[in-house]
């Protein structure tokens, strides 16, 4: 396994893989790697010759009081993780060789750049309460894919908003790849795996699989018949407020392809989806029913 760090680096390895004809599999990622990410990447291995993940920790898409700063960064770890995966090759570039210095950190938006948006679903659910988040994933993943080729792409169902927007966007933007989109992976008391999960004190730890458990409750509403969304929603309130600490940023029942909010439930499904703060940490999980 291979760490590259440099843009012209990484090329280079991709063009002699292409001149031999290899397949690429690629898992974009931030690091702080857990069996979530393994999965993806343990599926790209199946489906590819070679197996590229890219680690870096993308300042654009945090928000100015966002955890940027402080978001877990372990190289190290995640090399002997990513190794047992494998990963054939981890792109962990710098922030000054992938903007070069065109959005300094400090003031992202600052100066002139391109970006990559696509308004109309960049802006609902997560995309509210984050202004600016899903352009910088869209412009990092596009840059990324840009760099790195590959035949396929994995995505989480955690963050299922970004992998329908990054799916569109090779659509639209006729990038030849494919996107694929694998299952949330979550801990035995339910809670999905996330890096962010590291920031949670014991207490609320012991509460946070209480999201997982009002999205199981609203999807045996629906399959029990309920079309009301309204009250399927005060539902899932109900059980998310007895997470201590808890501050829901949006709980909603959404199409799955367009985010517009569904009043009633009919024999299509829906996205059941939400973002809380247990404490400081911003939790979101889904299902689709
Ligand atoms: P990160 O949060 O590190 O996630 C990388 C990939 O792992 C994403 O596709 C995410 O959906 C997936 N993932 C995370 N937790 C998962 C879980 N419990 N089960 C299944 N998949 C999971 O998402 C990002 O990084 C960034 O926004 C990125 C796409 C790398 C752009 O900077």
């Amino acid at each position: 396994m291979k760490i590259i760090t440099t843009i012209k680096g990484i090329k280079k390895e991709i063009s002699q893989a292409r001149r031999k004809r290899l397949t690429i599999g690629f898992v974009p990622t931030m690091g702080a790697l857990h069996q979530g990410h393994l999965t993806l990447m343990q599926q790209a291995k199946k489906e590819n010759d070679l197996v590229v993940i890219s680690i870096f920790v993308n300042p654009l898409q945090f928000g100015p009081k966002e955890d940027f700063r402080r978001y877990p960064r372990n190289l190290k770890g995640d090399a002997g993780l990513a190794r047992t995966a494998g990963v054939d090759i981890i792109f962990a570039p710098s922030v000054k060789g992938m903007y070069n210095n065109a959005f300094p950190p400090e003031r992202p938006t600052g100066r002139a750049g391109t970006f990559v948006d696509m308004p109309n679903l960049t802006n609902k659910l997560c995309g509210q309460s984050r202004p600016g988040h899903f352009r910088s994933v869209m412009t990092v993943v596009a840059k990324l894919f840009n760099i790195v080729q590959p035949d396929i792409a994995y995505f989480g169902q955690k963050d299922f908003q970004q992998a329908l927007i990054i799916r569109k966007m090779a659509q639209d933007l006729n990038m030849n790849l494919e996107v694929k989109t694998l299952p949330t992976v979550r801990e035995p008391d339910g809670l999905a795996m996330s890096s962010r999960n590291k920031y949670l004190s014991i207490m609320e730890r012991c509460y946070a699989n209480r999201l997982y458990r009002s999205l199981l409750k609203a999807k045996g509403l629906i399959l029990s018949g309920e079309k009301n969304s309204k009250k399927i929603i005060k539902a899932m309130r109900d059980t998310i407020k007895t997470i201590p600490g808890n501050r829901i940023d949006y709980v909603e029942i959404t199409d799955p392809e367009t985010f517009e909010r569904i009043e009633r439930i009919k024999n299509r499904p829906v996205l059941i989806v939400l973002a809380v703060y247990a404490g400081k940490t911003r939790l979101i999980d889904n299902i689709v029913v």
